[in-house]
């Protein structure tokens, strides 16, 4: 995979518009995104209720529908769910290749039947400094990676998006401010953490279009952008693969990208957050609250591997 050196506006230079400037404006709009944009998926039965489920209350649909970042249909936070209507997501498939005894190719139905599927609601923090609880329909991750067998060498997981400028003509650089195809990675243990979740549904349907449709990542105690939407291709490697918005900024965005009110972005705070829909802020808390998860970090300095 090559992919160019990135000159890139930065993340905020993008957003702060909207999330900063004149975020009362955007979330009126977001609230009253349509329902027709976004509802309609089909339904999704038989799912398993989650013990990793949070207890909050889910966010709104107009908000988790209506306010995204899918930056291959547009950058405004309300592009995607009007841009992606006609994103065709049938025939799909998700190549598994790499460091592994048994590369295979899933395709939809076999993705759609690799786990049961639970219903998980999780707390989803983005780096912009806001928050939505969304209840994702999928499994761990981890059920794919152990049918593939991952050898000794396997120590990341590189992830990347689809990527074709006939559907999507507003995914260019010149155009988005990124590099694409969008590129993600985790290391091997955080992939392997029940908590990493393919999501194949949201609510108790299936992952509408702007969601990331048809099968999206779901890395709960991580800032939103790890969360790579509609992914074609998952690799096991031996180094650590690159990531967008590490290429894009590299002083901005890291690797590891754990929520951590502790580490400031290099322009603003991250100690609170705005949770969409309600007023007033709220502290964020490290790893989004998913202490589970604090033994995969012991002994790494979280300010340098930010
Ligand atoms: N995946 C792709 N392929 N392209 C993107 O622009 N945006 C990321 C992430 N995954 C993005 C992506 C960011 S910045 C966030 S916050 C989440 O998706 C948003 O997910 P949501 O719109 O479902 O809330």
């Amino acid at each position: 995979m090559i992919i160019r050196k990135a000159p890139l506006f930065r993340y905020s230079d993008i957003t702060p518009k909207e999330t900063y400037v004149n975020r009362r404006r955007f979330l009126a709009a977001a609230l009253a995104a349509p329902a027709a944009v976004a509802f309609g998926g089909a339904k999704l039965t038989n799912l398993q209720k989650s013990p990793l489920s949070v207890d909050e209350k889910p966010s709104a649909t107009n908000i988790v529908f209506g306010f995204n970042n899918f930056y291959e249909f547009g950058t405004g936070k309300e592009d995607p769910a009007h841009n992606a209507t006609n994103f065709k997501t049938t025939p799909w498939a998700i190549h598994v290749e790499g460091e592994v005894a048994k590369a295979k190719t899933f395709d939809l139905d076999a993705i759609m039947k690799l786990a049961p599927l639970e219903q998980r609601i999780y707390r989803h923090r983005c780096v912009e400094g806001w928050s939505i609880v969304v209840p994702w329909i999928g499994y761990s991750l981890s059920a794919m990676l152990k049918q593939v067998e991952p050898t000794a060498k396997a120590k990341y997981v590189a992830f990347e998006s689809y990527w074709d400028t006939k559907q999507m003509p507003l995914a260019t650089p010149s155009r988005a401010f990124i590099q694409f195809p969008y590129v993600e990675g985790l290391r091997l243990d955080e992939a392997m953490h029940p908590l990493t979740m393919l999501s194949v549904g949201v609510y108790d349907e299936v992952l509408p279009n702007q969601n990331g449709a048809p099968v999206r990542l779901t890395v709960p105690w991580k800032y939103g952008f790890k969360s790579i939407k509609s992914i074609v291709k998952i690799k096991l490697v031996e180094k650590q693969p690159p990531t967008t918005w590490n290429m894009a900024n590299a002083h901005e965005y890291g690797f590891y990208s754990n929520v951590n009110p502790e580490v400031d972005h290099p322009r603003w705070s991250q100690a609170t957050e705005r949770r969409l829909g309600e007023l007033g802020r709220r502290k964020t808390l490290m790893f989004n609250g998913y202490d589970q998860v604090a033994s995969l970090y012991t002994g790494l300095d979280l300010k340098k591997n930010y």
